[in-house]
């Protein structure tokens, strides 16, 4: 479903991403972990087109998207939820999924209104829909952005950190809602995360960076006992 090719991005001097190729099979839940400043938000930013590689390509379902503006590429079916929620804040709850659904699109009202419901209910947040969207804690507020999502349609989606920062209750809610995209809506995902007790249970292939770099991919078991992998987590399992 989406394919890099020897994807590089610098800043300056430093190769944010470097060399980088790897697949996501259609339907796949597949996490991307390493240590801090590996270059895993750099990598999406390219997927998204908020960022643009200097050499390599990036395909999604046959198509090259490489330099594509980001509007197109949600067109086209990719949606990522940020690692810090930024909901605006001054609008209601609906107001927030409303204005993702209409996002670079001529919509109806009536649809969006509805769509955004949807998705609302589908994430739990149905009741808070007329709540502004200042009164919902951290995990609601990773809702909120995971219904913006799915009104745009998408079909792969990116999901940056979405656990870190939630206590044991909204973790296993959120894991299991991560599952439940998937199965219920068949929408891909592709999932960052530094909590590795929550990859090890729901992503299943992960794929590993370091210093911009791929240095492993497999199951779960496979790359925490790889060494490269030990060494690059400085002695720690992942
Ligand atoms: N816009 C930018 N300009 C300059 N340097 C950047 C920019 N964005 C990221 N970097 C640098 O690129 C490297 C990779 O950053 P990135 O945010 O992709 O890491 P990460 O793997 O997502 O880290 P974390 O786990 O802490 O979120 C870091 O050294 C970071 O400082
Ligand atoms: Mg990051």
């Amino acid at each position: 479903m989406l394919r890099l090719k020897n994807v590089v991005k610098t800043f300056g001097a430093l190769r944010a991403v470097d060399n980088v190729s790897l697949e996501v099979n259609e339907k796949e839940i597949v996490g991307l972990i390493g240590p801090n400043g590996s270059g895993k938000t750099t990598l999406f930013n390219l997927i998204m087109g908020a960022l643009h590689p200097e050499s390599g390509k990036i395909i999604f379902q046959g198509r090259d998207i490489t330099n594509l503006p980001p509007f197109k590429i949600c067109h086209l079916g990719i949606n990522r939820v940020h690692q810090i929620p930024r909901p605006f804040l001054k609008m209601t709850v609906i107001d927030n999924v409303i204005t993702a659904y209409l996002y670079g699109r001529r919509g109806n009202k009536y649809e969006a209104r509805s769509k955004a419901l949807e998705a609302l209910e589908f994430v739990g947040l149905k009741e808070k829909a007329l709540l502004s969207a200042s009164a919902l804690n951290l995990y609601e507020r990773k809702l909120l952005e995971i219904s913006r999502s799915l009104v745009t349609g998408c079909k792969l989606l990116l999901l940056d950190e979405i656990i870190a920062g939630l206590n044991p209750a909204e973790m296993e809610r959120a894991e299991n809602m991560i599952r439940k995209i998937r199965d219920e809506l068949g929408i891909t995902i592709f999932w960052i995360e530094h909590v590795m007790k929550a990859i090890k249970k729901v992503a299943e292939r992960v794929i590993v960076m370091n210093q911009g770099k791929k240095i492993a991919e497999g199951k779960f078991e496979e790359i925490a006992s790889n060494e490269e992998v030990i060494k690059a987590y400085l002695g720690e399992k992942p």
